[in-house]
């Protein structure tokens, strides 16, 4: 299945109208993303790289165009039915963990098992392997805010992938971290998602993470752009070499 398409975007638009104007985010944005690639998406504060995560998982709706996963058109679906294509199929991962405090991390991480409707028994085995498999099996029974930030990316890492989705969204997973921390959260997590052989789209200012991608896409005039780094500019280039140097700024 690796190499197939699981994710198609076509002319997808997102314009936020605020006080009677209406400015545009993503205008008629086209990208397909492919089952077992890692693809990372750059570019400067505010271009829409959030508003392009928010649409594919269904939270948000385009203007106008279409976003297609794993064969469903999920722009032509009730808010009913995206929250449950969600829930079985997408993980997340954000910039601020986003833990429930109040539940343990054994808790937080069988939480997606536990909305997909899968029993108390195998829901616990579940998230137990899925937490040894971050390092943290021995800190299932504490509550987030004892654990360090890298620690508590690793807890939101188990969650997102313990019920096998297709699809993880990580917005900025780093942000948050120290560059150690953050390196070694995105090892964890490129390494969880290939194994599993899902696609990872991760949204990310640093040229260090982004460069371990198997593609970097650059967005600009609310496009996506294929990118590369360039150390020697040290920016993002896109296809005609223009230069992005403020999305190479790090996290
Ligand atoms: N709910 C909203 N209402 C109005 N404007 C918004 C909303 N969400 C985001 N925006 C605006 O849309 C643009 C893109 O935002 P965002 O996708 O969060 O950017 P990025 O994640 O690339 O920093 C920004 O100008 C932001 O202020
Ligand atoms: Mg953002």
């Amino acid at each position: 299945m690796t190499g197939t398409t699981l994710v198609r975007l076509r002319g997808v638009t997102r314009d936020y109208r605020e006080g009677g104007r209406s400015r545009p985010v993503l205008a008629s944005l086209d990208a397909e993303f492919v089952r077992g690639e890692y693809a990372a998406v750059v570019g400067r504060s505010g271009c829409g790289k959030s508003t392009l995560l928010n649409l594919i998982s269904g939270i948000d709706r385009p203007d106008a165009g279409c976003i297609e996963i794993a064969g469903q058109l999920i722009t032509g679906t009730s808010e009913r039915e995206r929250t449950l294509f969600r829930r079985r199929q997408i993980g997340f991962v954000y910039q601020f963990f986003n833990l429930i405090p109040t539940l343990t991390v054994l808790e937080n991480v069988s939480l997606p098992l536990a909305l997909n409707g899968e029993d108390a028994g195998s829901t616990q085995a579940t998230a137990l392997r899925m937490l040894a498999e971050v390092g943290l099996a021995d800190r299932a029974d504490s509550f987030p805010d004892v654990l360090s930030g890298g620690e508590q990316q690793r807890v939101a890492v188990a969650r997102a992938l313990v019920h096998r989705p297709c699809l993880i969204l990580a917005d900025e997973p780093t942000g948050n971290l120290d560059a150690d921390s953050g390196g070694q959260v995105v090892s964890m997590l490129t390494r969880l998602v290939r194994e599993a052989g899902a696609a990872l789209i991760l949204v990310t200012h640093s040229e260090q993470l982004a460069a371990r991608a198997d593609r970097i896409l650059h967005m600009a005039q609310g496009r996506l752009h294929s990118a590369r780094w360039s150390e020697s500019r040290s920016g993002f280039l896109d296809r005609r070499g223009s230069i992005d140097r403020d999305s190479g700024a790090l996290e």
